[in-house]
């Protein structure tokens, strides 16, 4: 099974740019591949911030682009989303308890989608109701690899101005929810628009880059009081993952949209080098 993952689209950020919204071409564009590409998904999870201010009118769009897909789309609410708007575009996820979040269960992997939005906050929110669900619906298949999407990572990345301090009660909480789980296989999240590799409570963690413009890489410390002129966006190409998993193991795969070129095909010069992979596997 392969569930594609995109993530930070921000469709409406700049509705009025000609020709076309920057955000709605690299969506475009991101999609295109994902339908082309040799690994056709089985589903396409987009972990949030789908749209930039949570409006029907980007949600509409959004969901217009994605009137064609040909495999089934599951959307999270980012803290630029709105609940509304999205269950309004996307009428095959229902709330629940007041939240967007739900589980699919496809080819013995159970898919938990997280909520982990409130109004009025950039960062992360997880409050007891959702420590509540969370913890119920683990309880209630133990042993079944499972597969966590959320949309803030509840870790610090050191990209000092997008993290969170690790001693919030919605990071403790979230925490306290999976500690020990060893059937938790992964957490992927977004909301950082940069790439990231790490761990949360001995579970792998990572974020899928943005397909909207990414967070710039500086590690450096942020003084809230003193604008440093560093730099913040940048025009790094979007990117999308791809989780392949085949009953034992989860493997995540990114791809990047810009204009590289393939160097080398399987063709009858290269297949020695093929073959002699091959031989090697016994
Ligand atoms: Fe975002
Ligand atoms: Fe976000």
């Amino acid at each position: 099974m392969l569930i594609a993952q995109m993530t930070d689209i921000h469709i409406g950020f700049a509705p009025g740019e000609e020709p076309e919204e920057l955000n709605h071409s690299r969506f475009r564009a991101t999609l295109e591949r994902l339908y082309e590409a040799p690994n056709r998904p089985d589903m396409l999870v987009l972990s949030g911030d789908i749209t930039d201010r949570g409006d029907l009118e980007s949600f509409a769009k959004t969901a217009a682009v994605l009137a064609d897909c040909p495999f089934p789309v599951w959307p999270m609410v980012g803290n630029h989303d709105s609940r509304e708007g999205l269950l309004g575009a996307f009428p095959q996820v229902r709330a629940d308890g007041g939240f967007v979040h739900y589980v699919l269960e496809q080819d013995g992997l159970r898919i938990v989608l997280l909520d982990t939005f409130e109004p009025g906050r950039h960062g992360g929110a997880f409050c007891a109701a959702r420590q509540a669900w969370l913890t119920a619906r683990l309880d209630e298949s133990p042993g079944t690899p499972t597969l966590v999407f959320m949309h803030h990572p509840p870790v610090v990345s050191g990209i000092d101005w997008m993290d969170p301090d690790p001693n919030e009660g919605w990071v403790q909480r979230f925490g306290a929810a999976v500690e020990g789980r060893r059937n938790i296989l992964a957490i992927h999240c977004g909301h950082l628009h940069r790439p990231l590799a790490t761990s949360f409570r001995g579970v792998p963690l990572h974020v899928t880059p943005s397909v909207a413009p990414l967070v710039a890489l500086n590690l450096s410390t942020v003084d809230p009081g003193r604008p440093d002129d560093r730099d913040l966006i940048t025009t790094e190409p979007p990117t999308y993952a791809l989780h392949r998993w085949d009953g034992l193991t989860l493997a995540s795969h990114y791809e990047s949209i810009s204009d590289w070129h393939v160097l080398a095909r399987y063709t009858a010069r290269l297949q020695p080098m093929i073959v002699g992979m091959f031989a090697e596997r016994e």
